[in-house]
């Protein structure tokens, strides 16, 4: 979707990020994470997995119990409240709950002024021709003095896409910003979406769409229950190319969306003490492992680190992708 290329400058590096939830389980558990300029990464994984959380632990929404982010190079955690605000418009989130972020009292109109008022206060004297030409841009003419009730979903959709990219953000968290669109109006969102910036917007673009994924992102992240279990192209991610090895999960995954070309048999969920304790945390419905295989001793002690399979695609699994010592 990019021209982002190895030699783009970081725009974010995140690095041991975790987060529990009061009385919960880890969302997201020792996250490392580094994003390019203009580079798109698809962040994959079931419902609970810990996506959102990981998206809002990268912009500080959600600050991490664990771990520190840098944007642009520089810690979010040591920026004074001045430099934060003024940080904030280059890293834009779309909630999962798009329209639900929009101001019910105010028009299409008074969202895009009020973003141009916070994000780019240099453009204040030219707001209003701003605002008409965004419109335009995202095909929502005549829509300017229509409160969000008066719009049909897609155009909510394009309007919290509008705001997201008027303030010229360097990242953008994009999450699940096709989620429940019809074929042309998602068609429609992708394309505003991959022109942000003429290609030099980064995103995170998180989906549970992985044809979506594999189609706009240049790298996918599989996330579960907290961990990032297999990072590769999103070449990768075809269901036809059974050569391709992954995280089991990752199978899983594939199966599931695409059942006609790929079929993986699950066992039953197996009983298991708690599962961040130690081991991996994938073993209670891994089909690459049983208890009476040699590999289970070390999925129930030892969490697999992501050891690189080929260029640019690791996967955390001691079967699939065993470490140096263990492969040794
Ligand atoms: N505000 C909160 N308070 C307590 N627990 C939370 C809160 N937000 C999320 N969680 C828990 O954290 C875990 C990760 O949630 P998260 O919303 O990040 O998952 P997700 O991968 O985005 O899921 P989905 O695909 O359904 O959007 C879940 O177990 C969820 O119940
Ligand atoms: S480490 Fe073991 S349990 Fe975990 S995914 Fe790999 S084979 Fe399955
Ligand atoms: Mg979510």
């Amino acid at each position: 979707m990019s021209a982002q290329n190895a030699s783009s400058s970081l725009v974010l590096q995140a690095k041991g990020l975790s987060h529990r939830f009061p009385g919960g389980v880890a969302a997201v558990n020792g996250v490392d994470l580094e994003i390019r300029e203009g580079e798109v990464v698809g962040l994959v994984g079931e419902s609970g997995s810990g996506k959102t959380t990981l998206g809002k632990l990268l912009l500080h929404i959600i600050p991490p119990d664990t771990g520190r982010v840098a944007f642009e190079g520089q810690d979010l955690a040591e920026l004074s409240p001045r430099e934060r605000r003024r940080t904030r418009s280059r890293m834009q989130m779309i909630y999962q709950t798009a329209a639900a972020s929009l101001n019910p009292g105010l028009t299409v109109g008074q969202h895009l002024e009020e973003t141009v008022r916070l994000h780019r206060p240099e453009d204040a004297h030219r707001a209003d021709a701003l605002v008409d030409e965004t419109l335009t841009a995202f095909r929502l003419n005549g829509k300017r003095a229509l409160h969000p009730s008066q719009l049909s979903g897609g155009e909510q959709r394009r309007v919290v896409v509008a705001r997201s990219l008027l303030p010229r953000p360097s990242l953008l968290v994009a999450d699940e910003p096709t989620a429940g669109l019809d074929a042309s109006v998602k068609a429609d969102v992708i394309d505003l979406l991959r022109n942000a910036r003429g290609g030099r917007t980064a995103f995170l673009f998180i989906s549970h769409e992985l044809d979506v994924v594999r189609y706009v992102a240049d790298r996918v992240l599989v996330m579960y229950r907290g961990r990032i279990v297999e990072c590769m192209p999103a070449a990768a991610l075809d269901p036809r190319d059974t050569e391709v090895d992954h995280h089991p999960y990752t199978e899983r995954l594939l199966s599931a969306a695409f059942k006609a070309t790929r079929r993986v048999e699950s066992p039953m969920i197996r009983p298991t003490e708690d599962l961040f304790k130690a081991g991996c945390s994938y073993r209670a419905a891994c089909h690459r492992t049983e208890p009476d295989d040699p590999s289970w001793s070390r999925c129930s002690q030892h969490t697999p680190d992501l050891i690189p399979l080929r260029a640019g695609h690791r996967v955390s699994c001691h079967v699939v992708a065993p470490s140096p010592t263990e492969a040794s």
